[in-house]
């Protein structure tokens, strides 16, 4: 950065000095920077991450019975009381989330278009080799992962009825659950982009261990298995929630 160095030690602490200015450049220089937006995405992808596994952990309380996963619902609205009001912990997380989701959803755009815009190649001419594949895959399967959030948050949290006949009865996240599942292609919905959710998690995590630096050879092993350990695990859980509610294991 070119900003001159403050005069004096106490200029330093100013917000508005030229060096809390400066760092502010910085700032936007580094996010406007190919390297700033795979940081972003690596940051909130990490985010993101641990909030879907965290909810998969959640979820199965399935396999305990209605009254365990209600409770468990309840105590996410409850979480911290009476020493802070209800709900606000959830709004907190559910914040971050969405900005998360949408700083991911903003650095993935504009480095595609900076891509695009460093390789003004025609689209006959294009050698879709591994990497432009995967990032093909990227991109769909974050549409694929938004449109089933929508429906997933239409279907269990507003309950609006976009998985009839099911029935939605508000404060029983437990029949919900099953009351959807039963209907074959509501389960199918959720089988499909679990399996879109599990291959993205699996790249996005290759991809952040490689942007934040661990690119040799070495790591290669510890880093595929890492991704594919996580990605099943995922997969495996909540493609079995549908599963044992069609099967009867879950009623
Ligand atoms: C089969 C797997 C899943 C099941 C059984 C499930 C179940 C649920 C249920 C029951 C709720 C409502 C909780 C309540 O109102 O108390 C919920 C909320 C939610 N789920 Fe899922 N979920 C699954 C997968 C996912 C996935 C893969 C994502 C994201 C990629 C996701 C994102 C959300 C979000 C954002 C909410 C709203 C949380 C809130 O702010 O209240 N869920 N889920």
């Amino acid at each position: 950065m070119t900003a001159a160095a403050p005069a004096t030690p106490s200029v330093r602490s100013q917000p508005g000095s030229a060096q809390g200015r400066s760092r502010v450049a910085w700032l936007a220089d580094f996010y406007a920077s190919a390297i700033g937006k795979k940081a972003v995405m690596a940051v909130t992808g990490v985010i993101l991450f641990g909030w879907i596994f965290m909810h998969m952990l959640g979820n199965l309380k399935l396999y305990l019975g209605a009254e365990h996963f209600n409770e468990y619902s309840k105590w996410l609205r409850t979480m911290g009381a009476p020493a802070v009001p209800h709900d606000v912990p959830l709004w907190i997380v559910r914040i971050v989330i969405l900005v998360a989701v949408w700083l991911h959803i903003q650095a993935a755009t504009q480095l595609t278009l900076m891509n695009r815009a460093a390789r003004p190649i025609d689209y006959q001419e294009r050698d879709f080799v591994a990497g432009t594949y995967a990032a093909r895959t990227m991109r769909w399967g974050g549409v694929i992962i938004a449109l089933f959030v929508l429906y997933h948050l239409a279907h269990l949290t507003w309950g609006l009825r976009v998985a009839p006949p099911s029935t939605f009865v508000p404060g029983d996240p437990y029949h919900n659950v099953v009351s959807g599942f039963l209907i074959w292609w509501v389960s199918a919905i959720y089988i499909v982009a679990n399996i879109a959710l599990g291959l993205h998690l699996h790249h996005g995590l290759w991809s952040m261990f490689n942007s934040l630096g661990l690119n040799h050879p070495k790591f290669n092993r510890g880093k595929r298995l890492f991704a594919t350990a996580f990605a099943l695990v995922i997969i495996i859980a909540n493609v079995s929630f549908p599963i044992a509610v069609l099967v009867g294991l879950v009623r």
